[in-house]
């Protein structure tokens, strides 16, 4: 999926009027740009997104942060009985809280990439995050995104989508991102971070990324982020509008 710039604080007219605050959850896999859609989609809507990653990322930031070996399940399950994860509301977005302090711009760093993807096979933090995910997204009106989302977390929710495109756009998409942030890294070693990541949420054992019952597959590849969301649009305006 292309890319460009979109701002969260246009305000433009509710495109759709809704009979109620729905739950709208987005799995797929990394890179394919669920973020930007939840995103792009839920200002259109006036809606909240939750980048469930985040969360994970959260509890790897606290594992490097407390020097705990990710391979550690048992130091792993003590560290997810201690931290304190909590989100904040905040101009329209989810400001992220480890013990009280606002992490969410220490999380999309690249440094923990891996350790994300490590730690978030793991049962003592799938269990951490499970409640928390669903109580933040069963409130309705707003669109969750992650990996088994309409799988596993919300697997009632209202309309569920799954977002796909081949590895190669989808590292050219990251490479982009990383660049612009001022990352030093090369297509080949991007699009092997993303293969390794690929196959570990698809071949874990727990919660796998897998395409949830009754979703509404797009496939991203050769479509802009306005497209990806207008077809949301659409199928939620034939399913749910108002009008
Ligand atoms: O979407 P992301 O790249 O920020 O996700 C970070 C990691 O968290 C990724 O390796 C997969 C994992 N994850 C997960 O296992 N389940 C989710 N619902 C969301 C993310």
């Amino acid at each position: 999926m292309q890319s460009y710039p979109i701002s969260l604080r246009s305000s433009g007219p509710r495109i759709i009027a809704m009979k109620e605050n729905l739950i709208i959850t987005i799995d797929g896999p990394s890179g394919v740009g669920k973020s930007s859609a939840a995103r792009f989609l839920a200002e259109r809507l006036r809606y909240f997104y939750l980048e469930s990653g985040r969360l994970y990322r959260a509890i790897a930031w606290k594992v490097v942060q407390d020097g705990v070996p990710p391979e550690d399940v048992e130091a792993l399950e003590e560290l997810c009985r201690k931290i304190e994860i909590s989100v904040r509301k905040s101009d329209g977005q989810f400001r992220f809280l480890v013990s009280g302090q606002d992490v969410t711009d220490a999380l999309k760093v690249p440094g923990l990439d891996q350790v994300t993807s490590l730690i978030s096979q793991t049962v003592p933090v799938r269990t951490r995050l499970l409640q928390l995910q669903r109580e933040i997204g069963g409130t309705g009106g707003v669109i969750v995104e992650g990996r088994d989302i309409g799988s596993v977390i919300l697997p009632d929710a209202h309309i569920k989508f799954y977002l796909d495109s081949t590895v190669k756009v989808r590292a050219e998409r990251r490479f982009q991102e990383l660049i612009r942030q001022g990352v030093q890294v090369d297509l080949p070693t991007v699009q092997q971070e993303i293969q390794s990541r690929d196959y570990r949420d698809i071949q874990r054992d727990l919660a796998p990324l897998t395409i949830p019952e009754e979703a509404v597959m797009i496939d991203a590849t050769d479509l802009t982020l306005r497209e990806v969301v207008r077809r949301m649009e659409s199928e939620i305006f034939k399913r749910f509008s108002a009008l």
